[in-house]
């Protein structure tokens, strides 16, 4: 099979390109794409609220993943036979498909990595390493996930540099004016997380990135959780690094993207060592490929890369609008009724909130409200969501979670408020 036929092959969504579906939203038709959505979880239908931890994926991918290992399985860049020009081919055409999907300039600029932790680990493994010196400074947010935490102590740790750190006010609402005044020629980096797993909030991702141009300073925007509800254009925003995954996208696990300014990353140092990632290797000395190449060191997760396409074009056939207006719609629906119920507090209550209901009941521990909801079908994420320090900031150990996606419902929404009510009522 050619690459051409090969890619014809994989089945396409069943929904019509956004423009002309915009008033045909159909959730139904949805959720058919989605096999696992019609499981049953302790005799109840399963009501699936752990979108922000990962999606469900539709057939379009699953397909994809067979028609790979079942139609053109080979090693990619290195062989000169049929399968492995093919398999090369469909996993250049997903470096392509995320340009596009990001908005990057270059194919060039688009790294494949197993995931947004260790996108940004490579930058503050190998840009971080370079640039980052004693009493330099690093701009993170109390809203970070771990993982745009953690790489950033190693750094520096190792380089004697200092973590500055943006507060929030008691919603979760980024400090912007504080932002401003921690922003000095001493800061090399900001990183900052777009939307905030734990809440949901969005910062103003615009006036941090030219703030911090201004004063010289690098940004690396965490987009983990922003990728899959908002239209990303890299180059309008002028960032100069990006990071998501493909999981949290409607792809398959183990795929994630660096993107990477060009001028950036021709002068980074690799990240890992090994094939792929050279030019020349001799006992005397090694010179390396050029990007995105020198950054994909050993063979990569082809399949799940080739996969992450179908992805891609499933959720671009749609329109993030489209998605967003859904998700807006239910969960402006959800938090109405959840706020009714007695000692609810909303984290994150703020506009613009995106597709997170994360919430405390007083006098109630998140983890009973995630098991008794399971008991029900209803699949919640509770505790830190690997952002200790913005819990210790709210004086809190955990919340309990509901994060939406494309295929939920509005009975859904209906079936978990009406679940919760009960369960707080048992609870308290
Ligand atoms: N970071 C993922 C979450 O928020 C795992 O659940």
């Amino acid at each position: 099979m050619s690459t051409d036929s090969y890619h014809s092959a994989l089945p396409t969504t069943s929904i019509m390109a956004s423009e002309e579906n915009h008033n045909t939203f159909d959730v139904r038709r949805i959720r058919a794409d989605f096999p696992i959505l019609q499981r049953t979880v302790k005799g109840k239908p399963l009501v699936y609220l752990d979108n922000a931890a990962t999606t469900q994926k539709p057939t379009a991918v699953i397909d994809a993943l067979t028609a790979y290992y079942t139609g053109c399985n080979a090693n990619i860049h290195r062989g000169i036979h049929t399968l492995a020009d093919e398999a090369t081919a469909a996993f250049e055409a997903t470096r392509e498909a995320a340009r596009r999907f990001i908005g990057a300039a270059s194919t060039e600029e688009i790294i494949f990595t197993r995931g947004t932790t260790e996108s940004i680990n490579l930058v503050a493994a190998s840009w971080g390493r370079e640039h980052i010196r004693e009493g330099d400074e690093i701009i993170l947010s109390t809203l970070e996930h771990h993982s745009n935490i953690v790489p950033w102590q190693m750094v520096a740790e190792e380089r004697g540099a200092r973590i500055r750190v943006v507060p929030v006010d008691e919603d979760g609402a980024f400090q912007y004016e504080a932002f401003l005044k921690l922003l000095s020629t001493r800061t090399r980096i900001v990183s900052i997380v777009h939307v905030s797993n734990a809440l949901g909030v969005v910062q103003p991702i615009e006036d941090i990135i030219r703030a911090a141009h201004g004063v010289g300073a690098l940004v690396l925007v965490d987009g983990a959780q922003s990728a899959v509800h908002l239209d990303i254009d890299v180059q309008r925003l002028d960032c100069d690094f990006f990071a998501c995954a493909a999981h949290k996208i409607y792809g398959p696990t183990g795929v994630g993207i660096l993107y990477a300014k060009h001028s950036i990353l021709s002068t980074m140092a690799p990240y890992q060592g090994g094939g792929e990632m050279i030019r020349e290797v001799r006992f005397t000395g090694t010179t390396y490929n050029d990007p995105p190449f020198r950054f994909e060191a050993g063979t990569p997760n082809i399949a799940d890369v080739v996969a992450f396409r179908a992805a891609i074009e499933y959720v671009e056939a749609i329109g993030k609008p489209v998605i967003r207006a859904h998700e807006e719609a239910l969960l402006a629906q959800v938090s109405e009724r959840v706020l009714k119920i007695p000692g609810v507090r909303i984290l994150g209550d703020i506009p613009g909130r995106i597709g997170v209901l994360s919430f405390t009941v007083d006098g109630v521990h998140p983890q009973d409200i995630g098991i008794l909801l399971d008991n029900q079908g209803v699949a919640v994420r509770t505790g830190h969501h690997c952002t200790q320090p913005l819990m210790h900031r709210f004086g809190i150990a955990g919340t309990t979670r509901a994060s939406l996606a494309l295929y939920n419902t509005s009975e859904e929404m209906d079936f978990f408020a009406t679940s919760l009510e009960k369960v707080v009522r048992m609870l308290s």
